[in-house]
């Protein structure tokens, strides 16, 4: 066997290393397992320790970082880096377009992308290999953070393919993903250190350490969006063709970018990202239209500090700082004691919002809040507003402290705090105020007994007004006392009725969830059903016996036999029995989960809930075919409101018929 010298092993261990280093960082397709990456890793580390002259500015044990910096050293851009011109609405990005088009004779392209939120950075290489690294600064001078952005796994240290200019600058942004970001976030929370306000900062934070050991352990990633000065081969004629350049040696560009022919397709473009924004790996607070000829991008040229073939058309922000104005508790349908930040109303994500919920008295405490504080809100896509962080240094004197109550805001009985959660209860259940009207909400919610016309205001007088003391008592509403009510006439009232009394012939699965047991959700309650097909049965279910339902486990069955158990809800239940409450036994369970291969089904009538293709596609979904017409071979037959000569015919030849509710629950049933 032939040994392989130290420097040839070095070199070939430097290769591999490289290699899969950009195939699980920047393509995310890895080769080998992460053992075995680290094997190579530690081989390399123990040549290097052995002969230190290896360790050169390239090798890949250049990621770990280096010797901490006593300051970093100021570094002048050869080309300045400058910052673009914003657009804030379609109306500004097209009189940007005319500026263009006045300027060019011919066509043009635009390449769109989105805009990262990070920090920008200027990667130079000399012979493939990456020699300098410095931030932004003042665009003229910026700092030296050269062995920071080596430890950036998706920046190659050394370039692969080949013919790149013998030295040249590719400009890009650092930024942190999501992901990284929130695990970062709760390592710190762990050790009790204070944490980022957002990825940028995050970012921004660890590209400044002095000790680039501690950027090593950063989640941050580099996206290549332009190249900077080039000396020696010229290599592309567009921004487009450079960027696949970039590609090709090993870099990531971002993999969202699109080449397009005129303002109206950048501005689909910017909504089909604003629509995709909230579900990114990554924070992008734009969209970056640039013009992809090079030789149309120097006909316009720049003004001041921005070039005139390129523009940000920003998002509406999502984070905005505001005032504190208060802190409520609100009284959750379970007791929950929620604080509620009430803030200054400000437009942040696309929406004014006055309201933050802060979760409990552990994140108000971890925020370290002060009524009074200025705020950072954060609103991310759907997301539901945050209070992300107080600003520390515009505290007043007359800041006030936030204090938790200890007896409930709506009925006055003592709050619990249990060991085992966080969350501080009221322990009052129906007989509190806020709880019955939270319970009230969600019986009546669309999921659950879906009773059209009861409306928050309606249901705050119904309980203020001691019409309604428990759940049951909205079934003997008549309609002389509802019209009796603010904002209510004779009709809203006659109609609340009829929905109500519509109501009280229900799905069983949805009863169940709209009793509101403690985490049993629509899903639970449906395979509850399934199983048990009965209340009385489930009502008397061992924990054992829940425990075997899909989806239970220990917890969930424990809320169940707890809820059974209390006789206040027993009665709650004997008394909607007693108003007139009843449900449909659920359909066979022969008919259950089955497929339906084979089978042929026929509709007739309007159906009320959705349209018969709708309804057609559905049973095709299970494998019946659906037949225009009734002959023996009909398995069976739904029959909506207006049925003539086919339940007739099915009727004569005894073939099985089901109404709209009996299909519904079938349907239901087979999710
Ligand atoms: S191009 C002259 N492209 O946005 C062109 N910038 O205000 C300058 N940024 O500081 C930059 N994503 O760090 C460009 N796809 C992208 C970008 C991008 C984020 C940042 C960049 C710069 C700022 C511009």
């Amino acid at each position: 066997m032939t040994s392989t010298s130290p420097t040839l092993e070095h070199k070939q261990l430097c290769e591999q290393l490289h290699y899969h280093c950009h195939r699980y960082y920047v393509l995310d397709d890895p080769e080998i397992s992460d053992a075995e990456y680290d094997r190579l890793f530690q081989r390399l580390l123990e040549l290097e320790k052995q002969l230190p002259e290896l360790a050169v500015a390239s090798s890949p044990s250049q990621r770990v970082g280096a010797p901490a910096l006593d300051a970093f050293n100021s570094v002048e851009h050869r080309l300045p880096m400058l910052s673009l011109d914003n657009a804030f609405s379609d109306d500004e990005l097209a009189a940007f377009d005319k500026r263009v088009a006045d300027k060019l004779a011919g066509s043009y392209h635009y390449v769109c992308e989105p805009k990262y939120d990070g920090i920008a950075a200027s990667l130079i290489y000399q012979r493939g290999e990456l020699i300098q690294a410095a931030t932004r600064g003042d665009g003229q001078r910026g700092e030296d953070i050269t062995q920071n952005v080596k430890t950036i796994n998706s920046v190659p240290l050394k370039l692969s393919g080949e013919h790149w200019p013998d030295l040249f600058e590719v400009r890009g942004e650092v930024y942190m993903p999501l992901k990284g970001f929130a695990e970062l976030n709760q390592q710190a929370l762990q050790n009790g250190q204070k944490t980022f306000v957002n990825p940028r900062n995050a970012a921004a934070g660890s590209l400044r350490q002095l000790d680039s050991k501690i950027t090593a352990n950063r989640p941050l990633e580099f996206c290549a969006y332009s190249v900077g000065f080039v000396e020696g081969a010229h290599f592309a004629d567009s921004h487009s063709s450079a960027l696949a350049k970039l590609k090709q040696w090993g870099f990531l560009i971002s993999p969202l970018l699109k080449r397009v022919a005129s303002i109206e397709q950048c501005l689909d473009y910017y909504r089909e990202l604003e629509q995709q924004r909230a579900a990114l790996a990554f924070d992008i607070d734009g969209i970056v239209y640039k013009i992809d000829e090079f030789e149309l991008q120097q006909q316009l040229g720049f003004v001041s500090r921005a070039p005139r073939w390129a523009i940000a058309r920003k998002f509406p922000a999502q984070e905005e700082i505001t005032e504190l104005k208060d802190v409520e508790f609100q009284v959750g349908r379970t007791g929950v004691v929620t604080p509620v930040a009430k803030l200054k109303p400000v437009f942040v994500g696309g929406v004014t919002v006055s309201n933050a919920s802060l979760h409990n008295r552990e994140e108000i405490e971890r925020l370290g809040l002060k009524i009074g504080d200025s705020v950072v809100i954060r609103r991310a896509g759907d997301v539901i507003p945050k209070v992300v962080s107080a600003v520390a240094n515009k505290r007043q004197s007359d800041a006030r402290a936030i204090v938790f109550p200890e007896h409930c805001p709506a009925c006055g009985s003592e709050l619990q705090a249990s060991d085992k959660e966080v969350a501080i209860r009221c322990q009052a259940g129906l007989s509190c105020p806020a709880q019955l009207k939270e319970s009230l909400r969600h019986f009546a919610s669309r999921d659950a007994m879906d009773i059209d016309g009861l409306g928050e205001k309606l249901l705050e007088q119904l309980v203020d007004t001691g019409l309604v003391k428990g759940i049951a008592d909205l079934f003997k509403l008549e309609a002389w006392q509802l019209a009796g009510l603010e904002r209510m006439g004779d009709k809203s009232a006659n109609n609340l009725v009829a929905a109500l009394e519509k109501a009280k012939h229900c799905q069983l699965e949805r009863f169940i969830f709209a009793l509101g047991i403690r985490e049993v959700g629509q899903a639970t309650s449906r395979n509850l059903v399934r199983h048990f097909a009965s209340l009385d049965a489930l009502a008397g279910a061992s924990l054992d016996a829940l425990c075997e339902v899909d989806d239970v486990g220990p917890i969930v069955a424990e809320h169940i036999v707890h809820f059974f158990a209390q006789e206040k809800n027993q009665q709650s239940i004997a008394a909607l029995i007693e108003a007139g409450l009843s449900w449909q036994t659920p359909v066979s369970s022969d008919a259950r989960g089955q497929s339906l291969d084979g089978q042929t089904w026929v509709l007739t009538g309007t159906l009320e809930s959705m349209p018969r293709n709708d309804a057609k596609k559905l049973i095709q979904a299970l494998g019946a075919k659906v037949s225009g017409s009734v002959s023996k071979n009909t398995d069976l037959l739904v029959a909506g409101p207006g049925a003539g000569s086919k339940l007739k015919k099915a009727q004569e030849l005894g073939i099985e018929t089901w109404d709209e509710q009996q299909f519904l629950a079938f349907i239901e049933q087979q999710r």
